[in-house]
């Protein structure tokens, strides 16, 4: 939620700050703005929208500068008005300062600010901040420890009034060859090139210059010269770390030919799976095999030992995948689970028990929602047995996230970095982790046969040559299909068992990305509500896999014939009844019940991308969302 940008170096800072800033886009586009130092001035341009808007601005401005910052914003306090976007400025003028997350008690502090002289523009929380800054540049504390830099040392300052969780960047036209950034609970990453230094939200932004980073922890300050970045902690002591190489390359945040992000990310599953297969499971387990698990997963036995129940917190699609874990973890590895949204989790917890295990799932590792509710669970767990405190893992694709450093095992779901805002393949990674967790948990529960065992673990093999072939046949016939409901303005989404949660995912997925109003229901409710809103203008989706609910999705999805929806079927039958009443038919392979959510949610990430492409909606930026939500 938002990005940050910073450059120092030898180089013309403004086309870095803006090929740093359209990597960072998906974290918001609510406005866009960069300062850079020149002929001794700050020069800040800003604009309302999405980044072309600034671009064009700064063809007419441009400056050969060396140092500059720059922001992408999604708006929390203020409207996404050109006034409030980033960089925020004192009132000299003489001080720029971009900030992700939020400032708690902006109130206050802007009170007292205006009391000693200070103009504010805006109605930002953020702008207390340049002109907190400036006021400790003009009365510095007699009591602060020995410090390299008065611009470093009021911001020290500065930050140690500051409540709330924030990454900020900051410079200073006094102060030309310093770039000065702070973490406290909002992600922050430093790049280490040759004589130049960049800092960002996040590592793609800075991946074509560099692969060594420094992410930043929390409560720490950087300061960014043309000769070294030095990191202190916010009593202003001084600290020794080193960078290191990042697995990433620059292609991995390119659309390779794909005409949005998310069509490349949905044709990345199969790779995905593959890569979670071969990193969760033993490749030489058979099932003979008695002396280990077929499953890796790196966890330490004491956060399974004596488990009598999980709990899993979670928002939005991470949510979804978290409702298809407990599917699993209760009717494969038979123990009892809930999952909460984690937005609801931190004002009414369920007792603490022991023998409970907390998950917390998140693509970002930095939604603000789940981060709460899972810092809550550690609190109340601490003075407890250690095994209550080992008793916390997360499952992210972001293991050097927030959620990284906040619990003390981690499941790193393999999806690499994804770009699209909608999550396709992240999702498919987060299933992974539980098909993983749940066989792992079942085997050494002893709640299913080595027999089944092997079966699921040989059908998990099949799974991604099934997406592959699905994907041919169905890409084309989507995008045909698409066609029919480009004006359609409601949609209803069906599934039983486990594939309930993916008629949510469905739902949610057309939702966010073509803004047709939709909702998902477990298919058996339909009659005791949602029945009444259908007629010839609501299609529903029915998701009907051969299985233990097939034949009832079968007939429920009969009721809503009835109703003269247009109804269609995301199964591998198309004879038969399924051929009689369904209009279209998503095809997807016939599979295990179990696996089938892998393949059933994929047709309808590409219903959802078809109709919003068709609409000439922006896929991989709807309006008013970002890809990590670190507001609460
Ligand atoms: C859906 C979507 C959001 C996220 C939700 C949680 O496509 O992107 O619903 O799933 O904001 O995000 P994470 O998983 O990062 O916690």
């Amino acid at each position: 939620m938002c990005g940050i940008v910073g450059y120092i170096g030898t180089q013309a800072a403004t086309e870095i700050l803006l090929s740093g800033l359209e990597k960072l886009e998906y974290r918001g586009y609510d406005s866009a703005g960069i300062a850079t130092i020149w002929e001794g001035d700050v020069n800040c341009v800003r604009a309302k929208g999405k980044l072309y808007n600034l671009r064009s601005k700064l063809e007419q401005v441009e400056t050969p500068a060396q140092i500059g910052i720059g922001h992408t914003r999604w708006a929390t306090h203020g409207k996404p008005e050109e006034y409030n976007a980033h960089p925020h400025m004192d009132t000299a003028l003489r001080v720029a300062v971009v900030q992700n997350g939020i400032v708690e008690n902006y109130r206050e502090l802007r009170e007292y600010l205006k009391t000693q002289g200070h103009q504010f523009r805006s109605e930002t929380d953020t702008e207390v901040i340049p002109h907190l800054i400036a006021q400790f540049l003009k009365e510095p504390s007699p009591s602060v420890p020995f410090s390299p830099s008065p611009f470093l040392d009021a911001i020290r300052q500065a930050v140690n009034k500051l409540e709330g969780a924030f990454a900020i960047a900051a410079i200073s036209a006094d102060y030309p060859d310093e770039l000065i950034v702070v973490r406290q609970q909002a992600p922050l990453v430093i790049g280490f090139g040759q004589g130049e230094f960049f800092c960002a939200s996040d590592t793609p932004a800075i991946i074509a210059h560099t692969r060594a980073v420094l992410p930043l922890e929390n409560g720490e300050i950087a300061r960014l010269t043309p000769l070294g970045v030095e990191i202190y902690n916010f009593a202003g002591e001084r600290l020794k770390k080193q960078p290191r190489l990042m697995n990433l390359n620059p292609t991995m945040v390119e659309k390779q030919g794909f005409k949005h992000f998310m069509l490349k990310e949905i044709y990345e599953q199969p790779g995905v799976v593959r890569a979670c297969l071969e990193a969760y499971f033993n490749a030489d387990w058979n099932a003979g095999d008695s002396t280990k698990s077929p499953v890796n997963l790196g966890l330490p036995t004491e956060i399974y030992a004596d488990l009598e129940q999980i709990q899993i917190v979670a928002c939005g699609t991470s949510w979804h995948a978290a409702l298809v874990g407990k599917h699993l973890l209760e009717q494969v590895a038979g123990i009892p689970t809930n999952v909460h949204y984690a937005s609801e989790y931190r004002y009414a917890p369920s007792p603490l028990t022991a023998n409970t295990l907390t998950i917390g799932v998140t693509q970002s590792g930095e939604t603000a929602d789940t981060l709460a509710a899972l810092a809550m669970e550690k609190e109340r767990r601490q003075g407890k047995e250690a095994k209550y405190q080992a008793r916390l893992l997360g499952i992210t694709n972001r293991p050097e996230s927030t959620l990284g450093h906040m619990v003390p095992q981690i499941i790193n779901t393999l999806a690499g970095i994804e770009i699209g805002v909608a999550a396709t393949k992240t999702f498919i990674a987060q299933l992974m982790a539980f098909y993983a967790l749940a066989l792992d948990l079942a085997y050494l529960r002893q709640a299913i046969s080595p027999t089944e065992l092997q079966e699921i673990i040989d059908g998990l093999r099949q799974i991604p040559g099934e997406i592959e072939a699905n994907l041919e046949k169905q890409e084309d016939y989507i995008g045909q299909l698409a066609h029919n409901f480009a004006e359609t303005k409601d949609f209803i989404f069906l599934g039983r068992g486990i594939n309930f949660p993916i008629a949510l995912e469905g739902a949610l997925k057309l939702k966010e990305i073509s803004y047709i109003h939709a909702e998902g229901y477990p298919a058996g409710e339909m009659k005791h509500g949602p029945i009444a809103l259908l007629d010839a203008k609501v299609p529903v989706v029915a998701i009907a896999m051969p299985g233990s609910v097939y034949e009832k999705v079968i007939s429920n999805s009969q009721e809503a014939k009835a109703r003269d929806s247009r109804l269609i079927g995301v199964t591998p039958v198309n004879d038969g009844e399924a051929g009689e009443i369904f209009n279209d038919i998503l095809p997807v392979s016939h599979v295990n019940e179990l696996l089938s959510p892998i393949l059933t949610v994929i047709p309808l990430q590409l219903l959802a991308y078809h109709i919003a492409a068709l609409r000439g909606l922006d896929v991989d930026q709807p309006r008013n969302l970002a890809k990590s939500v670190t507001v609460e």
